[in-house]
């Protein structure tokens, strides 16, 4: 396999994966509604089209040139379910299936990026992939996300039993690292290195499961190459569960801050209609067993690789700058007349 489109190529999950299979020698077409990464842009191998999923004149040409399609272009924070339920449902869920029909009629390997979210309020822990889906009424907005990437999974098990399409569904338990935004993780650690408040909603003792993102990228990798992987679903995430007070007092001391940490009512932090889910815990025994794959990247060494990231990023950012004023102010300073 030497040619991948991956959607939501500029996003976190997406500018990962695109390194990964350029260092690979891959050939990538990217599509995304921005260009944010120059050592993705700058790449030889790596073809980036600016533009929205919903072009389809585009994305089919794209999805003709490619073996496989990686899907993960959306809307993954979840205060847009709240806000955007219309626009999740839109990009989620039919956008995903006019994109699974151009990979059934073109015979192309599709790569999708499901949720953890897929569990619900499940209380059946750790979550089996073939375990029962617990949800909330529909007016309940959370559960439109949940819902919209349960459609698609439908829909590439039905193609898939017909033999129409082969591919692999991811079900991802909060992936963290450089580039994430909007999640709590990324949130708590901005929030930490600025001195801000680290705010807990809630009483802060619900879990969740942190997964380094280049774990997840290995994982991946695992599946893509294994072809016993096609036509089956994985849970991709760290077993290893942390309560948001936990997290919070893990990001305070690994970036060695002085914020303070305190508790908002979930009312406050997102209206009335909000539910939480208590905990979530994937059951990783499938993944093993089918690719050897366990994450490998404790919560404090993964905290500590973010915090490096954005300081670099900032030097970056300011050497950058600097030498910006520099060409300006050589570009503004006065001809010299001979
Ligand atoms: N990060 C996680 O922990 C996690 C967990 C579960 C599932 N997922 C899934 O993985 C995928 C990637 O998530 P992420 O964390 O990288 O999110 P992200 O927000 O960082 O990336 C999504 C990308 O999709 C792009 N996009 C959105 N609408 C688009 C449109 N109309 N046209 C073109 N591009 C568009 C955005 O610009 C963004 O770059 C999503 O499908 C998400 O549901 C992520």
């Amino acid at each position: 396999m030497d040619k991948f489109l991956v959607t939501g190529a500029m996003g976190f999950v997406g500018s990962h994966w695109c390194e990964h299979l350029l260092r690979k020698g891959k050939k990538v077409f990217g599509l995304d509604l921005g260009p944010f990464y120059p050592e993705l842009l700058e790449h030889p191998n790596f073809v980036f089209a600016q533009d929205t999923i919903k072009n389809y004149q585009l994305l089919k040409n794209l999805v003709d040139r490619v073996d496989c399609v990686c899907h993960f272009a959306g809307i993954a924070e979840p205060q847009q379910y709240i806000q955007f339920p219309r626009k999740v449902i839109d990009i989620t869920a039919v956008v995903g299936l006019n994109l699974i029909e151009m990979c059934r009629c073109t015979g192309k390997l599709f790569l999708f990026t499901s949720t953890s979210e897929i569990y619900g309020k499940s209380d059946a822990l750790p979550f089996k992939e073939d375990g029962d889906r617990v949800l909330g009424a529909t007016t309940t907005k959370r559960w439109c996300y949940s819902s919209s990437k349960a459609v698609l999974e439908h829909y590439l098990d039905a193609c898939a039993r017909a033999r129409e399409l082969d591919h692999i569904t991811v079900r991802l338990f909060n992936i963290y690292g450089p580039r994430l935004h909007g999640r709590v993780i990324s949130t708590f650690i901005e929030d930490a290195m600025r001195g801000r408040d680290l705010v807990i909603h809630g009483n802060g003792e619900q879990t969740r499961c942190f997964t380094y993102v280049d774990d997840m990228v290995e994982a991946f990798d695992r599946l893509v190459s294994n072809r016993e992987c096609y036509n089956s679903v994985f849970n991709v995430g760290n077993p290893i569960e942390t309560s948001m007070k936990m997290l919070a007092s893990t990001v305070q001391q690994v970036a060695a801050s002085n914020s303070i940490i305190r508790n908002v009512n979930y009312d406050q932090a997102y209206g009335s209609s909000y539910e939480d889910i208590p905990r979530r815990v994937p059951d990783i025994s499938k993944i093993t067993r089918f690719t050897g794959w366990t994450p490998a990247t404790s919560l404090e060494r993964g905290i500590a690789a973010t915090i490096a990231y954005i300081n670099g990023a900032q030097n970056r950012e300011s050497a950058l700058q600097k030498r910006r004023r520099q060409e300006l102010r050589h570009s503004a300073a006065p001809l010299s007349i001979n």
